[in-house]
């Protein structure tokens, strides 16, 4: 299905069969990589990598928290990134960017402090389907029995690898009980954020998310506050509590992959999906992304 794509791997375009790292890489055994999900959109002006500058920014600030040496500038990598997207001819779709150790070692440090960077695109439909755009036009949710791990125990902010062993039990225990994305409460018992997404509920007109210190700093997250502000939606950053879930008015989910999703079911609590706020919001959300706001071109990087 892939044998024409082709991945940016340390300056080459590789086969995507070619595309490898050895199996004792420390990366591989220990979970050590960074990594950047972005989407890609054809906009009035052309296709465009949605805030790919403020993706870096995280995965610098990812790489600082895992003393990760990043090895090519912020521009090398925008470089890399519509290269890769122009050679597989994605209009619609993600780019992956990864970072990491591809050198062998058994220790829990990286003792091969090589580091390689790998960038990968996409295109929705041709390469992946993605049911949640289909016929899962709204997600149900259920609070996991896992918690969010502890910032005091890993640097929750840093899209590494490892953290995300987390999100992947969470969703497979609330997909056992016929849910499709979990909601996790942080280790003080409050709403942090779903398995890759983050948790946004409407009240009386207000819209409320949790506060950013157990979640992961969310491109699309910051988007949405953004929007709130033009679109004066009043908005709070607050501890919320599995109760405030379970007595919304409205409900979604937001990231890269889902934009705003809205969730029909939170547990036993139906929802309008999408409520009227979450249409206000997802479908201003939609007008930036295709381009049709001017005011926000400076979130859509043109790969031409
Ligand atoms: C744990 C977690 N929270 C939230 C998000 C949403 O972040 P973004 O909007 O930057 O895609 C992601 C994205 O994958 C994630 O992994």
């Amino acid at each position: 299905m892939f044998s024409n794509r082709r991945i940016w791997i340390d300056g080459k375009m590789t086969a995507f069969k070619a595309a490898k790292v050895h199996i004792l890489s420390h990366s591989f055994a220990r979970g050590s990589g960074i990594f950047e999900v972005m989407s890609v959109y054809p906009t009035d002006n052309g296709v465009a990598v949605f805030r790919l500058r403020d993706h870096l920014l995280r995965l610098e600030h990812s790489a600082r928290d895992l003393m990760m040496k990043i090895p090519l500038s912020r521009n090398r990598l925008t470089q890399a990134i519509k290269q890769t997207v122009r050679a597989n001819r994605v209009s619609h779709g993600l780019v992956k960017l990864i970072v990491f150790y591809p050198g062998f070692g058994l220790e829990v440090i990286p003792t091969d402090d090589k580091v390689s960077v790998a960038v990968a695109a996409f295109q929705f439909g041709r390469d992946f389907n993605m049911s949640k755009f289909g016929e899962d036009r709204f997600a149900t949710a259920a609070i996991s029995k896992w918690r969010k791990l502890d910032p005091r125990t890993v640097p929750v902010h840093a899209k590494a690898a490892a953290n995300y062993l987390n999100p992947m039990l969470a969703k497979l225990e609330v997909r056992k009980r016929g849910f499709k994305t979990p909601v996790l409460l942080d280790t003080d018992g409050f709403v942090a954020e779903g398995a890759t997404e983050s948790v946004f509920i409407v009240k009386n007109g207000r819209v409320l998310t949790s506060r950013p210190e157990h979640i992961l700093l969310s491109i699309t997250r910051m988007s949405i506050l953004q929007i709130c502000a033009d679109l004066k939606v009043p908005l709070a950053q607050k501890k919320l509590t599995p109760q405030d879930l379970r007595a919304c008015d409205e409900a979604f989910f937001s990231s890269t992959t889902c934009k705003v999703w809205p969730i029909c079911r939170i547990e036993n609590h139906k929802l309008p999906a999408p409520g009227p706020v979450s249409l206000k919001l997802q479908n201003y959300f939609d007008l930036i992304l295709a381009g049709k706001i001017k005011k926000y071109h400076k979130w859509l990087e043109l790969v031409d």
